[in-house]
């Protein structure tokens, strides 16, 4: 006689179809071809193209491809129905937010059935994950609007806004963009993806019938040549957009100078790390979810795995029996996980890279199982034996294929989980709390997920470091990327700077070989120039001050090295950084005459003594914070706490203004130091003797060496090699350069690094306003959430 296990082996589900008459009659409703939504109308549909199911390559409606005069049109209308939405105030906008939430429940099955026939994605998901979170989103941001003008109220909404979204959470990533937009005031013009338009038409409907007002939410749909319409059009405060790293790459660049506000949230090549001591079992099911889930189709799903290898073979053993009975076939299906791919295109990128895989020697494993003939898909692959640079551990597949290898101590986790361009996410697998909690803030990741994988929710954080993209999607940190500051719209025009000098070769009778020469402080001792020039600097009354050495490229790289070199400072204990930061205030202070008159000297400033007892306040002030900026801990809808740690974004490269020599280098120096940052600073190209002057004050104040690295220069030339250097983390650059800030904006894109540029504006460095606040401390870090639930 069977066993039940036996009996239970040979039983299978029936199909359990989910049906689709409610979709294709609202698809027939619009007679299967649909317009734009602008201004809270429809237009006649034009120059249409086919969004067909992938499950079956059935055309399902006709879509338009918007024209550069329809994207005119959007913009206009959002401009104009912008400050409306602002008069409404946070309680009206949050009533129409949760009428929009309300109405997405309402029809949660309507929008679920037809994100999955457009899409391919299981039905499972749609409506079990995507919709439930979609409301979550416009509720929870309902919230935020009702909360504006008491939690936000030194800010203003950024006005009109432009959101292109991908194909891989079509209605979710429009709730993870339209509805902080709305809370704060914005209006915007969304995009959603050529392959998946249909579930933003529909929300198109319901705006309307939450009574949203004209020209709020604008949806225009078509490829990439609308998309590329948002991004160039001048009346744009901002951008969002999730998508490819290339993609985002060249958004950064095409509206580099432009002063629009810029959110990436990119590509992804997550590490799934599980220490011997985890829950084997538990941490399969993990990994399902993590690498399978929409089919891999996920920015932040766990490509790579990485096992300890004294349970490599056990764990491995374990994932192939898994996979075993992962379910292929119909995404309308509810007992189905896998779906099909989004479109054939995917199919053969995917089916590329794991032949190119195979034929560099890998092995390549697949469960016994087919998939239907129609349509486009992939079976659950596993990769073993490839080499951590080989082009599948290291380019994002983005389909439900997993590279694994094996490590064998928790520091090679880490370094291993970390040889990536990408950063958006990872999983850490340990019943060891401790360990756990030791390896997840060595992880350069916006989000670290410990024993559970790709959990969301509106109230936490999301997006990556590195190439993974900057900003932040969810929680209030997601909020500020709608939001500009007050003080912003106060600051002056950029002040006009004297003549800066010019560089000229050190010859022997010059004064740079003698003691009016300052030189460069890299690693905590000066250090003369790589190349042999030097720059004479002149009084306000043109009597020679001094010479000072001429920074180059070789001396960027040095600076980069030392700064990387003193990570200790990142790790040092905030109280410790704070102590650091008092005593040079303190040191400052004893010299503050001589200082004054350095700036008085270079400047002819009346003011020089304020300037230098306003630097010192400045250092106190950033010093006070060192140990002040927390994170948060939140709770979202799990048994559980996340917690939002504000972590130094890394090595920053600051260009420091041209006027107020000493109190501009403070102001952005100090904030970096406090958040445990390593900087390399360009002091103000036409006064640098108040920074040179510092080097003593720094070499008594217990600094670490390369913590701060200073070289003068030309702020263009050192500008320009900063935003190109792959180890340098941000830039930051704020001397009134309106050319040179689009400059390191535009270079940026190579490395997407994080930029905060004043363009061709100035700033009032003592007003607190300006100069202060958390608005600096956000530049200044960047937030990682690390999910931890506990009693599973
Ligand atoms: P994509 O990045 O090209 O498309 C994303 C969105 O950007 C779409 O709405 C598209 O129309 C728009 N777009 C394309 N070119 C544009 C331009 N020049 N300016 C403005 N908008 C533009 O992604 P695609 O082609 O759909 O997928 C290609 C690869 O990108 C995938 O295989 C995957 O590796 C990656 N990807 C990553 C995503 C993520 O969430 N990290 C999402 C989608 C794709």
């Amino acid at each position: 006689m069977p066993t039940i296990k036996e009996i239970l082996q040979t039983m299978d589900y029936g199909p359990a179809l989910e049906t689709t008459k409610e979709a294709h009659a609202w698809l027939d409703q619009h007679g299967r071809r649909f317009g734009l939504f602008i201004d809270n109308a429809w237009t006649e549909a034009a120059d249409t193209f086919a969004s067909t199911n992938p499950a079956d390559g059935v055309e399902l409606a006709q879509v338009t491809q918007a024209t550069g005069d329809d994207v005119e049109r959007a913009v206009l209308a959002a401009r104009r129905a912008q400050p409306g939405w602002v008069a409404m105030g946070g309680a009206g906008r949050a009533k129409v937010m949760y009428a929009i939430a309300r109405l997405l429940q309402k029809h949660a099955r309507l929008f679920a059935v037809l994100e999955t026939l457009d899409n391919g994605k299981t039905i499972r998901e749609t409506r079990d994950a995507d919709l439930p979170l979609a409301a979550r989103h416009f509720y929870h941001h309902a919230g935020w609007a009702a909360l504006q003008a008491e939690e936000f109220a030194d800010y203003r909404a950024v006005g009109v806004v432009g959101q292109i979204v991908p194909w891989n959470f079509p209605v979710l990533m429009l709730a993870w963009k339209i509805a902080p937009a709305l809370a704060a005031g914005n209006t915007v013009v969304f995009k959603p993806a050529e392959f998946t338009s249909l579930t933003a038409l529909l929300f198109a409907e319901i705006c309307q019938q939450a009574g949203v007002p004209a020209g709020v939410v604008n949806i225009v749909t078509g490829d990439g040549r609308v998309g590329e319409a948002i991004v160039n059009h001048p009346g744009i405060d901002k951008l969002a957009f999730t998508g490819s790293t290339e993609v985002g790459r060249i958004i950064r660049k095409a509206s580099a100078g432009s002063g629009k506000k810029l959110s990436l949230e990119l590509g992804g090549k997550s590490p799934f790390i599980v220490f011997d001591d985890a829950d084997l079992d538990a941490a399969v099911e993990g990994l399902v979810d993590s690498i399978w889930f929409n089919q891999g189709q996920v920015c932040c799903a766990g490509s790579r795995l990485l096992v300890q290898e004294s349970v490599y073979d056990r764990f491995i053993a374990k994932v192939k029996a898994r996979m075993q009975n992962l379910r292929v076939g119909s995404p309308l299906d509810k007992s189905n996980d896998i779906g099909a791919l989004v479109d054939p295109v995917q199919q053969q990128r995917i089916h590329g890279l794991v032949e190119a895989a195979r034929a560099e020697g890998c092995e390549i494993w697949q469960p016994a199982c087919e998939a239907p003939e129609a349509g486009s898909w992939y079976l659950p692959t596993l990769i073993t034996g490839a080499s951590t640079s080989a082009a599948v551990a290291q380019t994002e597949i983005f389909g439900p294929v997993l590279v694994a290898m094996s490590f064998r101590t928790p520091g090679e986790a880490v370094q291993l989980a970390n040889n990536t361009v990408y950063g958006l996410a990872a999983c850490v697998w340990s019943e060891s709390i401790s360990l756990a909690l030791d390896v997840a803030p060595q992880i350069k990741a916006g989000v670290v997920w410990i024993n559970t994988a790709n959990q969301f929710d509106a109230a936490c954080g999301f997006g990556g470091y590195k190439e993974s993209g900057f900003g932040r999607e969810g929680g209030k940190e997601g909020m500020y990327e709608y939001l500009t500051a007050l003080s912003e719209d106060a600051r002056p025009s950029a002040p006009v700077v004297a003549a800066k000098a010019a560089a000229k070769p050190a010859s022997g009778d010059s004064p740079f070989a003698v003691d009016r020469t300052a030189k460069l402080y890299i690693g905590g001792k000066q250090a003369r120039p790589d190349g042999a020039y030097s720059r004479a600097i002149h009084g306000a009354d043109g009597s020679f001050l001094a010479d000072i050495g001429e920074g180059s490229r070789k001396d960027i790289r040095n600076a980069v090295e030392a700064a990387h070199k003193a990570a200790g400072w990142s790790k040092a204990s905030a109280h410790n950084r704070a102590q650091v930061l008092y005593y040079i205030a303190e040191n400052l202070a004893i010299r503050a005459d001589e200082f004054a008159g350095r700036i008085a000297a270079q400047t002819g400033s009346k003011d020089a003594a304020r300037e230098v007892q306003a630097s010192i306040e400045r250092l106190f002030y950033w010093a006070a914070w060192a140990d002040k900026y927390d994170g948060l801990a939140h709770q979202p809808p799990m048994h559980g706490v996340t917690v939002a740690l504000n972590e130094p974004v890394g090595v920053i490269g600051i260009v420091c203004p041209n006027e107020n020599p000493l109190l501009g280098f403070i102001s952005l120096v100090a904030p970096a130091l406090a958040m445990g940052n390593r900087v390399v600073a360009v002091p103000s190209e036409a006064h640098p003797l108040s920074s040179t002057d510092l080097y003593q004050v720094l070499d008594t104040s217990d600094l670490p060496g390369g913590a701060l690295n200073i070289v003068t220069g030309s702020a263009d030339e050192l500008a320009r090699t900063m935003a190109t250097h792959g180890d340098i983390d941000a830039v930051w650059r704020h001397d009134g350069s309106a050319e040179g800030c689009a400059e390191v904006e535009r270079l940026s894109s190579e490395t997407l690094k994080r930029t905060w540029v004043g363009g061709g504006k100035g700033r009032d460095w003592f007003d607190a306003k300006q100069a202060c606040g958390r608005a600096v401390l956000q530049h200044a870090t960047q937030v990682k959430n690390i999910w931890i639930p506990y009693g599973v």
